[in-house]
């Protein structure tokens, strides 16, 4: 069964009935709500639109088991349960939260069939089928979801200790932190999904490297972290200055992993306009081949079939407006040169001897600017040293958290 983030509502007193509960009909509209929530996001609407079909409820059953009041917080989860040829049945479920609590008040089971404009049962699109099942498969058993400001972003925090906050790299999400992650134990490691990546919420518009600065440090609040170890891939580098930028009292040390300090030169920024001109037109799933090859090292890419086909996956699941809104921020965040000779936290700088968009005497002249900051070249790795040589990395990564003071 496949799983996708839940949606969270609030009850408003004008969904209840004259004895004050959440009036059943009501209750089936935020149940479809929140399937509705789901379905609108990303490639699952666009291909429907596409095929010009959309899913029509055709059974429903819905068992209530506890009464719900105006002003009670519920959360909505939806499971693809099986799919035919032209249906789907979902399985959601409601839970009311409280501050330490959860309880169950409703579940239900839905079954939609597609149907054509003429209202003629027709197959379910296979890149609805293939985008509902890929975004499920980015869930983790330790995923959390908060929402922080205007979206709710989705979380894997593992382990006790000193904070370590790991951003991840363009157009990818926080799965490719997991190996290495997973090495480093003594540390509470939280990978975040950027909003519009992963399984964060994707809105249409609100992408800049102040707004993903911002939403990394109330995510920090969240998890009552005050300082955490800034560690940034590419543009989790980019996100990583900016945070340093505005926030510097939360950053204890720096981790800056294939990435660099300089912005966009022009011709970079017409090349941001034209790839998210392409993915407003084709959607996303193009960027798997036209990155791949300047994303792994070349060793990489004949040896590593399996992490090649993970990669395809987690850029296929991307959605349009977080994969354009990353392109934007990229294309406008500042220059982050004049920055590095007054970096005053210790500072790892970590390259892949094999990378060709950040090529290792870039990383080491960012590094040779930050006054006291390590340089670590990691042997036959890429632009994703983290992916393809996690021991490695995981072992420089240790050593640098290890001797912080
Ligand atoms: C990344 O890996 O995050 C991107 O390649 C960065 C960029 O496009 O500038």
């Amino acid at each position: 069964m496949s799983q996708f983030a839940p949606v969270e509502v609030t009850v408003y007193p004008d969904d209840c009935d004259s004895y004050g509960h959440l009036n059943q009909g009501a209750f089936a509209r935020l149940f479809e709500r929140a399937r509705w929530d789901v379905l609108s996001r990303g490639a699952g609407r666009a291909s429907l639109e596409h095929h010009n079909v959309w899913p029509a409820l055709r059974k429903a059953t819905i068992e209530f088991k506890a009464q719900v009041y105006p002003g009670d917080r519920l959360r909505f989860d939806l499971a693809l349960r099986e799919h035919g040829r032209t249906s789907m049945t979902f399985r959601q479920t409601a839970r009311r939260m409280g501050s330490d609590t959860e309880v169950l008040v409703a579940e239900g089971e839905f079954v939609m069939v597609c149907i054509d404009t003429e209202g003629r049962q027709a197959a379910v699109p296979q890149e609805v089928v293939q985008a509902l099942t890929l975004r499920a498969s980015r869930r983790t058993g330790a995923t959390q979801y908060f929402t922080v400001g205007d979206v709710t972003l989705a979380v894997d925090a593992i382990g006790d200790g000193g904070a370590v906050l790991f951003i991840h790299g363009f157009p990818l999400d926080r799965t490719m932190w997991k190996q290495v992650a997973g090495t480093l134990t003594g540390w509470r490691r939280i990978m975040p999904d950027l909003r519009g990546a992963g399984l964060s919420e994707a809105p249409e518009g609100g992408y800049t490297m102040a707004a993903y600065a911002d939403d990394m440090v109330a995510l920090l609040e969240k998890l009552h972290v005050d300082r955490a170890v800034v560690c940034g891939l590419s543009m989790g580098g980019y996100v990583a200055f900016e945070l340093l930028r505005r926030h510097p009292d939360r950053v204890r040390a720096l981790i800056l992993a294939n990435t660099r300090a300089e912005p966009d030169d022009s011709a970079g920024r017409e090349k941001r306009d034209q790839t998210i001109a392409r993915v407003h037109r084709d959607g996303v799933a193009f960027l798997a081949d036209d990155m791949m090859p300047r994303l792994l090292a070349s060793e990489s890419l004949k040896a590593m079939p399996d992490l090649v086909e993970q990669l395809r996956e987690m850029i296929r699941a991307g959605r349009p407006p977080g994969i354009a809104g990353a392109l934007a921020a990229m294309r406008d965040r500042p220059d982050s040169a004049p920055l590095l000779s007054s970096i005053s936290v210790p500072t790892l700088v970590l390259a892949g001897a094999e990378d060709q968009l950040i090529p290792p005497a870039t990383a080491r002249a960012m590094a040779d600017a930050i006054p006291g900051a390590q340089l670590a070249m990691v042997p036959h790795a890429g632009h994703l040293a983290p992916m393809e040589q996690p021991v490695n990395t995981g072992r420089f990564i240790a050593e640098f958290l290890n001797a912080l003071p």
